[in-house]
């Protein structure tokens, strides 16, 4: 059996939401004829924010539930419901795996025995979390430990921390995922131990003096740190449960609930030896298009090169990078004829950009975090109900390679952002800071 479309987006998250919109906005008539286009997911529901996952869905109260934050939400743009994918003509293969891919015959075989042949296809397939079983510690499928990457995840995660309240979590990992868990069990009254291998939180991307800050402020919420360290296994009950997390110089940290946050990593082995690769993702163009001319890539799965940073080729698992991306793909396939080499519509300046919000903090950093940080501001902790403000340049060659900014306001981050993306010069961008009230230190 099979079906034949004229398109296929492969996978069904944030990436594929927002190809969807730009793809009906340059459709005639608005909307898809019958068998142009379709989208495959292995998720039961449509594309959805999946940043809402570790912060509105997880809160005690008020919590972030579908359809509220389906794509494109949160870019402010129209709500995706399935409703919608139905009434632009958009057929949603939902529930369903692709497990093989044949680009040069060009089809897909889903899990069901299904072959989907495309004209051209984009892959939007993401990334996964790592496991812990992929470094020998075994545990994963124990009723009361957590990943977060999908709806199912969050649901999971929701349903343990109800039956946790006042317990003990351990959290594993001190990244994105484990910074931003951390604070929601916080919020849903259990107590937080952290463990991770690094010298300090976010160790790949925040300076010392910017980890300090953030684990200080954590610390005041109760949670407790323990660095440099490593979860080697798990003390099990007799009801699938964990117990406790025993650490390599054999500490025992009591745990009602573990979460993992250890990393990701790209979905691309549907493609391995049949598109190029670089950089852990499926190596594409400027306009999205991998080595194969039918198929592009999008969102976490894609490495592409960044004219604001000399043409190097970058792979990003931020959101803000697979809204763009896919919009830049379906505007490179509907309109061939454009010009544009890089992402960003018709533009050349795709600008790196990250964000978290913990807490009642916020943070946003555009750019590369590559040659010297410079900090600014003030990093000392805020009295009660205060809104801290502070920062830290980096600066390569006397230019601003990127700015990393918590409590700006939406002018300053702005700002801030523009200096990075026109490669201003670390004295300008001085004077505009000062002018907001932030000296940076010695440019006075
Ligand atoms: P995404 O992972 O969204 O979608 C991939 C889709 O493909 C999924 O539906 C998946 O099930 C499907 N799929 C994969 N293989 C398949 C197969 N073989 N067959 C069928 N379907 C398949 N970023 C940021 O900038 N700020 C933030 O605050 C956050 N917060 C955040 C929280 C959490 C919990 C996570 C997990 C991630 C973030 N991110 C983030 C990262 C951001 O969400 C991420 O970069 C985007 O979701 C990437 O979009 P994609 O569409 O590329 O992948
Ligand atoms: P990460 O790479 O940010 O952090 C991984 C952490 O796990 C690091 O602290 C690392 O030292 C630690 N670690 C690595 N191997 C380990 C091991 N074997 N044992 C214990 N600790 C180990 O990854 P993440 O936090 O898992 O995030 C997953 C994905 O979700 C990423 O793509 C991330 O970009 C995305 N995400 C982004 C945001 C955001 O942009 N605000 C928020 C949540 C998730």
């Amino acid at each position: 059996m099979g079906r034949a479309f004229g398109y296929v987006i492969l996978g069904g998250g944030v990436a594929a939401g927002y190809a969807a919109l730009e793809f009906v906005r340059h459709l005639d008539g608005g909307g898809a004829s019958p068998g142009e286009l379709c989208i495959i997911s292995d998720e039961a529901v449509a594309p959805y924010e999946r940043p809402a996952l570790s912060k509105g869905y997880l809160l005690p109260r008020g919590a972030a539930r579908l359809p509220g934050f389906h794509t494109c939400a949160g870019a402010n743009d129209e709500l995706l419901t399935e409703q919608w994918y139905k009434d632009h003509g958009i057929e949603l293969v939902l529930g369903t795996r692709v497990v093989s891919a044949d680009v040069r015959r060009k089809t897909l075989l889903t899990i069901t025995g299904e072959t989907i042949s495309y004209k051209t296809l984009i892959v939007a397939t993401g990334a996964r979390a790592l496991k812990l079983d992929e470094f020998g510690v075994h545990g994963s499928g124990a009723a009361n430990m957590c990943y977060l990457r999908s709806l199912e995840d969050a649901d999971k995660m929701v349903g343990v921390m109800r039956s946790c309240h006042g317990g003990n979590a351990v959290v594993i990992g001190g990244g994105y995922i484990g910074m931003e868990c951390a604070a929601a069990l916080v919020a849903n009254e259990i107590k937080v131990t952290m463990v991770f291998p690094g010298k300090h939180c976010m160790d790949r991307f925040f300076t010392p003096k910017i980890a300090e800050f953030y684990e200080n402020y954590y610390a005041a919420k109760g949670v407790t740190f323990i660095k440099g360290a490593r979860v080697t296994s798990f003390e099990a009950l007799s009801d699938g449960k964990v117990a406790a997390a025993i650490l390599r110089d054999g500490r025992r940290l009591p745990a009602d609930m573990v979460v993992v946050g250890i990393g990701a990593r790209a979905n691309t082995a549907l493609f391995d030896g049949q598109l190029a690769m670089e950089k852990g993702g499926i190596r594409v163009n400027g306009r999205m298009q991998t080595s194969d001319a039918a198929v592009y890539a999008v969102g976490d799965v894609a490495a592409f090169p960044v004219a604001l940073l000399g043409g190097d080729v970058r792979r990003f698992e931020h959101v803000d990078c697979a809204r763009r991306t896919a919009r830049r793909a379906v505007a490179a396939i509907l309109e061939p004829a454009d010009g544009a080499a890089e992402v960003g519509k018709n533009d050349s300046d795709y600008l790196p950009f990250f964000y978290s919000r913990v807490f009642a903090l916020s943070w946003q950093f555009y750019g590369d975090n590559v040659g010297e940080p410079v900090h600014f501001g003030d990093f000392s902790p805020p009295g009660a109900g205060g809104r801290p403000k502070f920062g830290a340049c980096w600066v390569s060659d006397g230019l601003v390679a990127g700015v990393f900014l918590e409590g700006g306001s939406q002018e300053e981050n702005e700002a801030v952002a523009s200096a990075v993306r026109c490669g201003a010069r670390i004295g300008d961008l001085a004077a505009e800071l000062e002018s907001r009230g932030l000296a940076l230190p010695g440019q006075e």
